[in-house]
């Protein structure tokens, strides 16, 4: 796919560690496809990434064409944007190994993702969840990508990659293009409909914290009956009410009204009223993705077909930049 001029490219991966939730179709997906009417746009999945953390052969496979099938379903058109499996294109392991030796010990040390992780999996510490930045960094620069959506737990790793590009652009010239980080226009973080203090996750042992975006409309309407709230009873923002904060917030992305708006067309009215509202507004935005979901999942010619496509075109780019890395560095080609 040649850039074509007046179009920026985007580029975002998902890591496919489980069923994606509301948190991550309203922070991330459905901005996604909103870019995808404008731009040139890559997605992929990022398999690579995931055997940082160890899983059995038959669950990543299932995972990664679950996540692939997802982001056909989310309209994402494999045919107008490129979408791939990160696994099927060699080159982001090369460019990553390159790259390796143009980031320090010292700057890789500094991430705070890398810290978390490897405090939470202290029995599997190793130098791929180290490196995981750098992969990340070929992943975009392979690409010349321009913009990179990504969420607040991402942007240090956006910032590795800008200072790496500008260390081995100052030292070859003009070799990647920098990469700025696309921030969404409402901050949509949601947090867990149990403990609203915190994020929603795919991973909360509790599954009424999370919608999930294969959830049945039933479950997803008896999840966010059961939200906590508080006791004032009252639709109304506030930085102490996170848990009506956060239904006002999933009600906003959902129907695009503002809070005022929510407020009042819920004025004098209980949270019973709004949470059968937003829930209705929930239902109507993930029940047509998840038909078209479990339909795509059965269709397996198609994934195949979309997969294979999809690498190519990515391939055709990555060679590309891959090879101008080479020879710049120095390796004979003959
Ligand atoms: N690390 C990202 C995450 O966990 C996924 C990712 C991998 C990514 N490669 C990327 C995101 C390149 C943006 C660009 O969310």
């Amino acid at each position: 796919m040649e850039q074509t001029e007046n179009k920026k490219r985007v580029l975002s991966f998902v890591q496919a560690s489980g069923t994606p939730t509301l948190g991550n179709y309203l922070g991330a997906f459905r901005n996604w496809r909103g870019m995808a009417a404008e731009n040139d746009c890559i997605f992929g999945v990022a398999d690579l990434h995931a055997i940082t953390v160890r899983s059995a052969p038959a669950d990543l496979r299932r995972r990664s064409v679950e996540m692939y099938a997802m982001l056909l379903a989310l309209g994402l058109d494999p045919e107008k944007n490129i979408v791939f499996l990160q696994s099927h294109v060699p080159e982001h392991a090369s460019l990553a190994w390159v790259l390796n030796c143009y980031t320090q010990f010292g700057e890789a040390s500094r991430m705070t993702q890398f810290k978390d992780k490897a405090a939470r999996h202290a029995d599997n510490v190793n130098v791929g969840l180290f490196t995981y930045p750098i992969l990340m960094a070929a992943d975009i620069l392979l690409y010349n990508a321009d913009m990179v959506p990504v969420g607040d737990d991402q942007r240090q790793h956006l910032e590795i990659t800008r200072d790496i590009a500008e260390r081995f652009n100052g030292i070859y010239g003009d070799v990647f293009r920098i990469p700025a980080p696309y921030i969404g226009k409402k901050g949509a973080k949601i947090l867990s409909l149990q403990e609203p203090e915190k994020k929603m996750s795919k991973s909360d042992p509790n599954v009424k914290a999370f919608i999930s975006l294969t959830d049945p409309d039933d479950v997803i309407v008896k999840k966010i009956k059961s939200a906590v709230t508080d006791s004032e009873a009252s639709v109304r923002w506030s930085e102490e009410k996170k848990g009506v904060g956060n239904l006002m917030t999933i009600y906003a992305c959902c129907t695009g009204k503002s809070f005022e708006e929510i407020e009042a067309e819920f004025a004098g009215r209980g949270y019973g009223d709004f949470k059968a509202a937003v829930a209705e507004a929930v239902v109507a935005e993930i029940s047509p993705l998840r038909s078209e979901y479990e339909r795509i999942l059965k269709d397996r010619a198609y994934i195949e077909a979309s997969a294979r496509a999809g690498a190519e075109k990515a391939e055709a780019i990555a060679r590309r930049t891959m090879r101008k890395v080479m020879k710049k560095v120095g390796f004979y080609q003959g």
